[in-house]
């Protein structure tokens, strides 16, 4: 179905997001017939680009991030004939009384205004907005991580942009909300009958959490160094993995009932500071060492620096102090330049009660359900069956198999496409609320000052391993192994 007509004004429209992925994103939506004839695309950047230059600039984004057979001709001549430019000083008057002539030529639009630039821009833009006039009831704007460097910067932002759009109106994004397999948490949660009788402490002896990745920090080298992984990953993406994982069954799959449980887990997470960071969390940072059998040097090389006390890696313990999740521990971990590309939750449940079998049957390993996000997304139920023979009793865990390349046969659309139709749709449901955004900051914050604070070690680790062996201590302390090494 057709989204309604629209303005998407890109600020930061000749940027790394908008060429890897918001172009390329509205053009898939484009090939798939949800875009409007009046639908415009609005690219705003300091940089003096003639149309013609952005124009390139859209091609080439297109080509470097499109796969080529999807580029059909008449595509591309529909897409770009949705393209505009306009040199905007964003934080000075030039070039804004242009975009508020172009905005009103489609006064009845929706009109969404996405701030794909560092966050201290955030302010200036707002205020320019406010003060030209560009704010109409159907305007809605979309804000990009990082939301912050810690929950006072994060309140200045939050308020910076509040002093100009109602909450109803502010799109954060966490890019992986809009992932299918994220969203497919949601389903396999709560529309099922057979997982929410199991999902609490009394069958679940623990939960994993990855997220990792095989390339290094790349060109963002910069942003990183300042940032690191619990800022850059744990803040944003992965406590929204915990949280739609732990979540209470929201009362309706609609925008605040779901916020509020989300919000509900964060509060309940419980601290980690001076007192017990050492214990519950392991920092590490990759030297030289081999991905995918290619030699790959190390962080400081990337960034070129002789020093940097940045963690590339974090492993996290965590626990959410409510009735459903108490003593159930959270092993949490990213990093850079791991052993592979894979995000995944794992489900372990406790072992059953009592065996009826004698030792020649084998050992009964507990179940676990592993959701794989991305690549190769699917999900396995491990389930122990007998070995079927003539030799006895002795039983095997086996994987009961879903993928979603095998049953659907089609690649999933990318968050981004997901998530910008929501926007013009005004539905909030996968966006993060201002509370959320602070409860997790509130979390964040003291990790952050006890690493400070204690001085707490970053290990290192060869790139293309695991991590650093303190990660593989942190969770064998509990009696646990993390999958990849079990
Ligand atoms: C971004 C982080 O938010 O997510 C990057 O800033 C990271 O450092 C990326 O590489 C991972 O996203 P995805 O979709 O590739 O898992």
């Amino acid at each position: 179905i057709q989204v309604s007509a629209f303005d998407l004004v890109v600020f930061g429209g000749t940027g790394d997001l908008a060429a890897r992925k918001l172009l390329p994103a509205m053009f898939q939506r484009d090939r798939a017939g949800q875009l409007p004839d009046a639908g415009r695309i609005i690219g705003v950047s300091r940089r003096p680009l003639g149309d013609e230059g952005y124009l390139d600039f859209v091609r080439t984004s297109l080509r470097d991030h499109v796969k080529a057979a999807d580029l059909e001709p008449e595509a591309l001549a529909r897409f770009l004939a949705r393209i505009h430019f306009l040199p905007v000083d964003v934080t000075g008057e030039t070039g804004w009384a242009e975009l508020a002539a172009l905005l009103a030529s489609g006064a009845d639009h929706v009109r969404a205004f996405y701030f794909a630039v560092s966050p201290d821009l955030f302010a200036p833009i707002s205020q320019r907005i406010k003060q030209f006039g560009l704010v109409t009831p159907k305007s809605r704007v979309v804000v990009e991580k990082p939301l912050g460097k810690d929950g006072e910067s994060a309140r200045e932002v939050n308020a910076a942009v509040a002093c100009v759009f109602e909450e109803s109106q502010v799109f954060r994004i966490d890019h992986y909300l809009g992932k299918e397999t994220v969203q497919n948490l949601m389903a396999l949660r709560f529309a099922n009958r057979m997982f929410e009788p199991l999902w609490n402490s009394t069958h679940i002896d623990h939960i994993q959490i990855t997220v990792a990745e095989d390339i290094g920090v790349g060109e963002r080298g910069g942003y990183y160094d300042t940032s690191g992984a619990v800022r850059d990953m744990v803040q944003n993406h992965i406590l929204q993995l915990l949280c739609l994982t732990a979540m209470e069954p929201p009362d309706a799959f609609e925008a605040d009932s779901v916020r509020d449980e989300k919000l509900k887990v964060l509060k309940a997470l419980k601290c980690i500071n001076d007192r017990n960071a050492e214990h519950c969390t392991v920092r590490g940072q990759y030297r030289s060492g081999s991905v995918n059998g290619q030699p790959t040097p190390g962080y400081l090389l990337d960034i070129s620096k002789e020093e940097s006390d940045t963690e590339t890696f974090v492993a996290i313990r965590a626990e959410i102090a409510n009735w459903r999740w108490a003593g159930v521990p959270f092993f949490l971990r990213t990093g850079k330049r791991l052993g592979g590309r894979t995000s995944e939750i794992v489900v372990n449940f406790r072992p059953i009660s009592h065996s009826i079998f004698d030792h020649t049957a084998g050992r009964i390993s507990q179940n676990r359900l592993v959701i794989r996000l991305q690549p190769d997304e699917g999900m396995t139920l491990e389930v122990m069956i007998k070995d079927p023979g003539p030799g006895g009793m002795r039983l095997r865990s086996i994987p009961l198999d879903m993928s979603f390349a095998e049953t659907f046969g089609v690649s999933n659309p990318d968050a981004y496409e997901r998530l910008l139709m929501d926007v013009i749709r005004g539905n909030q449901t996968l966006f993060m609320r201002h509370d959320e955004v602070a409860a997790a900051w509130r979390w964040v914050d003291p990790i952050l000052a006890a690493w400070s604070n204690t001085a707490q070690r970053v290990h290192h680790y060869a790139a293309g391993t695991w991590g650093p062996s303190a990660s593989v201590a942190l969770i064998e302390r509990d009696g646990r192994t993390w999958l990849e090494d079990s």
